[in-house]
């Protein structure tokens, strides 16, 4: 790679390329949906002149979607969406195998977070992707002067088109920022089976603790919650669901899972997982209940959803009793454990979601990104949706590359959708 390119990074580790390189290619073999767009994308150029800052977790599946952009003739920086998921050699392959600009180091503090945001910035992008909003806050607050050039954006994750709406709703948004997430093919699958699995994943890295017979309290029933209390159940879990929302709760009964407050969760649960957006979800009050050897994780996208801060003022800290696990001792003798600090576990403990089901939410991004260049000056400032065409290609698209096939109508069955006379 030449070095001007290189030079417009900062990474942890230059020789960790190669690595990171087989396992970008790893990826790459679960992901065949961006695979042919990427095909598609090097004849057609849809990113010639176009400069992408995007803000997303540093992993070998992000890598691909990257190259994908690359090869569409995109220039890009990518910076981190969490400093705890960055994988250093997948960082490292991408400047140096791929070429392509990188600000992430596994485990920086929060200045040098917003440095790298910063960095990822300074290309004056005319496009962003965001996973969590940290990027388009940054560009509404201290880099007001790069909002003229700005076109539009992607955003990936449930919170951060939480936080879009609001800024919209304030009228702070300055450019239209579709809501990745929000298509079927991204949460129903990405939300569902992959931070399903991953959650998992994560708290056996991080414990190696057997959940059959273990009671798993799930706060927040939205679609990760659903694929947390799925996964919970298969491994012979017995499953309690926490929410808010009397309609997800519902649900959840129907499920077959028990549903309570969590100060009554707090007392029975083995195992915590919170997967809900919001904070304080387990605070002093339930800390006080829990039993001796409770094991705590976040699965929301950031780290307020456990009160950490009270963890380290209460309790005597043990820190990485094993990979991303501390012990809190508390004054009564009880031992409280904490993975991955309370961020984000299945990106801080383990990879993150499979390739595999981050093929479909990043073959979105990739269409939708293309579908932006032509159409984001036709649509207002604010959140908008992905066109559903797009959605239903990529379902098609990776319903094909798993072997399975849909019916097509009849021409009867066409008029009979299309028409109201007919009764039954
Ligand atoms: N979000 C969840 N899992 C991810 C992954 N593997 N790569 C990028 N973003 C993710």
């Amino acid at each position: 790679m030449s070095s001007s390119t290189i030079n417009k990074s900062e990474i942890a580790n230059p020789e960790l390329a190669a690595q990171g390189k087989k396992r970008i290619e790893w990826a790459e073999r679960s992901m065949p949906v961006l695979a042919q767009i990427r095909d598609r994308f090097t004849l057609e150029q849809p990113f010639k002149g176009v400069r992408i800052s995007a803000c997303m977790h540093v992993t070998t599946e992000t890598a691909n979607l990257m190259r994908t952009l690359a090869a569409g003739g995109a220039e890009l920086a990518l910076c981190a969406s969490n400093p705890l998921s960055t994988q250093d050699d997948t960082a490292a392959a991408l400047v140096h195998e791929y070429g392509i600009s990188v600000f992430a180091k596994n485990a920086i503090d929060r200045d040098g977070y917003y440095r790298h945001i910063n960095a990822a910035l300074d290309i004056a992008p005319h496009f962003v992707f965001d996973d969590g909003c940290d990027l388009v806050n940054t560009l509404h607050t201290t880099r007001r002067e790069l909002l003229p050039t700005i076109l539009g954006g992607c955003e990936e994750t449930t919170t951060g088109v939480i936080r879009l709406t609001q800024m919209s709703r304030d009228g702070a948004l300055t450019f239209p920022m579709v809501a990745v997430n929000d298509t079927d093919t991204k949460h129903m699958f990405d939300n569902r089976y992959g931070t399903g699995q991953s959650t998992f994943d994560a708290i056996f890295r991080a414990t190696n603790t057997l959940v059959a017979g273990k009671i798993v309290v799930v706060a927040g029933f939205g679609y990760c919650g659903r694929g947390v209390a799925e996964r919970a159940k298969g491994l012979g879990a017995e499953v309690v669901i926490t929410e808010i929302d009397p309609t997800k709760a519902l649900d959840a009964m129907m499920q077959g899972y028990r549903v309570m407050t969590m100060h009554e969760a707090a007392r029975i649960g083995d195992i915590f997982i919170t997967v809900t957006g919001n904070r304080d979800v387990l605070r002093a009050e339930h800390f006080e209940r829990m039993k001796d050897n409770a094991i705590m994780a976040n699965s929301g996208h950031f780290d307020i959803e456990i009160d950490v801060a009270w963890l380290e003022k209460h309790g005597r800290k043990n820190s990485k009793i094993r990979h991303q696990t501390d012990e809190y001792v508390l004054q009564d003798g009880r031992r409280l454990l904490l993975l991955a600090e309370g961020r984000l576990v299945n990106l801080g403990a383990a990879e993150g979601h499979p390739a595999a089901v981050m093929d479909l939410s990043f073959a979105d991004q990739a269409l939708t990104a293309e579908w932006l260049v032509h159409e984001a000056k036709n649509l207002k400032p604010g959140v908008h949706e992905v066109p559903t065409e797009i959605d239903k290609e990529v379902a098609a698209l990776k319903l094909k590359s798993m072997g399975g096939e849909v019916d097509q109508l009849t021409p009867e069955q066409e008029l009979y959708l299309n028409s109201w006379e007919h009764g039954s």
